[in-house]
């Protein structure tokens, strides 16, 4: 039975006895069956409640069923649409009623749907570009050390300088190779969440001055400049060697993506309220303002740094993984002459 059925019987049965009272007491005030005309009048009274009592339930009904089928009509409506992968549609429904609720929840939960869909489809996407860029810097590589064998076994590295120029490009090559393939392993790791991250706590302008000691120990040119301007130390929480990964990748992109042959980097600590911000800086090429945050993105290097010298796009990315487990934030902006890349981390 329908809904607008049962409504229709369940208002005749509601009206039913009030029409009954009603007919009795017609039949009262005329006085029973003196006489035809009565008797006549008193059939036709009759006949003239049962049709309001008709006409009313069967109005009832129809508003009621209506303010309840209407707002179902749009759920199912909406239902298909979802079901036919279509989630860029609304659900308008202006009466503030018990519905008003339900098609408000509905709705949220389609534009959730789309975010995830969307996510989804932004995760595929970048898998399969990821996969691309995994295969086209690992075949590279590897085809410059196809040929260069090629080369000897020919004979074309025909003398012993030759042979070790050779030799020294494969080498290089296989470096190349290990670099990304550690560096693939480290954001796989990172992914899925493999890595345990050791916390300490540490004195931040302490961690900085013993890190750069030590990485300017490892630092063969002598035109590298590493400028300390540590007004303000906190104490925060991080993974000391890992911490170490990400700085030692912003000096050697300073250092790869130098302008000059002087390169400068100034290492800043600064306050600000709950955290404390850390900034490397540098006077090397910088990035065009657009792609300050494209630079943390797996693979992406920009079109400039690319006669810079080899690299696999990684190193960012990593740091990005390793500060956001930190609890931490980093970020980059573009200078008129060089980069700066903040990092922010918690005050304990
Ligand atoms: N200090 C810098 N100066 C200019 N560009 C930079 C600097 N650091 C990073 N970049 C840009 O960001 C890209 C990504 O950096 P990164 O992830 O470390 O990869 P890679 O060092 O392998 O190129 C670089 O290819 C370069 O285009
Ligand atoms: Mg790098």
């Amino acid at each position: 039975m329908s809904l607008r059925v049962k409504l229709f019987l369940s208002n005749v049965i509601l009206l039913f006895f009030p029409g009954i009272i009603i007919f009795l007491l017609a039949r009262n005030w005329l006085g029973i069956y003196d006489n035809d005309i009565q008797t006549n009048l008193l059939v036709l009274i009759f006949i003239g409640i049962l049709a309001i009592l008709i006409i009313i339930s069967g109005l009832l009904s129809f508003f009621i069923s209506e303010s309840i089928l209407n707002p179902l009509k749009k759920l199912r409506i909406a239902a298909n649409e979802i079901k036919n992968d279509n989630l860029d549609f609304t659900i308008e429904y202006g009466t503030k009623d018990e519905f008003y609720d339900v098609m408000k929840e509905f709705d949220e939960m389609r534009q959730k749907l789309k975010l995830s869909l969307d996510e989804n489809l932004k995760y595929e996407e970048e898998k399969r570009h990821l996969i691309a860029s995994i295969t086209h810097d690992l075949k590279t590589p590897i085809t410059v050390i196809q040929g260069y064998i090629e080369g000897i076994l020919d004979n074309v590295a025909n003398t012993p300088e030759k042979q070790k120029k050779y030799l020294t490009t494969i080498y290089k090559k296989t470096e190349d190779i290990n670099k990304l393939v550690d560096d693939l392993f480290m954001i796989s790791k990172l992914e899925l969440n493999k890595i345990s991250f050791n916390l300490t706590k540490i004195e931040i302008t302490e961690y900085l001055r013993e890190i750069i000691k030590e990485i300017e120990s490892d630092l063969l040119f002598e035109n590298i400049k590493i400028e300390l301007d540590l007004p303000f130390n906190a104490t925060i929480k991080i993974d000391k060697l890992e911490t170490f990964r990400v700085i030692q990748n912003l000096i050697q992109n300073s250092i790869k993506y130098k302008s000059s042959d002087d390169v400068m980097i100034k290492i800043e600590t600064r306050d600000s309220g709950n955290n404390v911000l850390v900034i490397f800086e540098d006077n090397g090429i910088g990035i065009e303002k657009e792609n300050e945050q494209k630079i943390f993105e797996s693979f992406f290097r920009e079109d400039s740094s690319r006669k810079h010298g080899e690299g696999s796009g990684l190193g960012l990315s990593i740091a990005k993984k390793i500060i956001e487990a930190e609890n931490g934030r980093i970020w980059a902006r573009s200078r008129e002459k060089g980069l700066a890349i903040y990092m922010s981390f918690e005050k304990i």
